[in-house]
């Protein structure tokens, strides 16, 4: 009787802690967990072909090389997410005599803003660099300035 008392106690403090355990868990990072495979489409979104874009991107581990796009042109590649390191991309982007460094792919960010299609879309233009998770709908986040 005084023994069934005390496995009932245990158990239960043992449903306490698992749960406890399992909810921080999940609740470390969500999106990381979910997605592990990304693609980043770099886009040429220029209205004329006077200048090409021409784009370098990197990470603190790849160095993948240096691209010309003409217009409607797009450069794109695709990388597991890392779940315990933090992933980084980002590319020089130079067009005639502008030059701009952006982040293309943050963990904590484009995690967030590309997990739905694990896609995501950067399209150059005159006015500066729109960013869309399904090739439709843009939206400006960076100037060339
Ligand atoms: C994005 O949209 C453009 C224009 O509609 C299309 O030409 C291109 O193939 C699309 N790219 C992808 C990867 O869906």
């Amino acid at each position: 009787m005084c023994n069934s008392v005390w496995i009932q106690f245990f158990f239960i403090i043992f449903l306490i802690i698992f749960h406890n355990f399992q909810a921080s868990t999940f609740a470390f990072d969500e999106d990381r967990l979910i997605r592990i495979k990304f693609k980043v489409h770099i886009i040429n979104g220029l209205s004329s072909n006077e200048n090409p874009l021409i784009i370098h991107c990197y990470s603190n581990d790849d160095d993948l090389g240096e691209h010309t796009l003409w217009m409607n042109n797009e450069f794109k590649f695709r990388f597991g997410n890392h779940v315990w390191r933090l992933t980084h991309f980002w590319c020089v982007m130079r067009c005639g005599l502008n030059k701009k460094t952006i982040d293309v792919f943050r963990s904590g960010v484009e995690t967030k803003t590309c997990r739905r299609t694990g896609n995501c879309f950067w399209s150059a233009r005159e006015e500066g660099f729109y960013f869309s998770n399904d090739n439709q709908s843009w939206v400006k986040r960076y100037d060339w300035f």
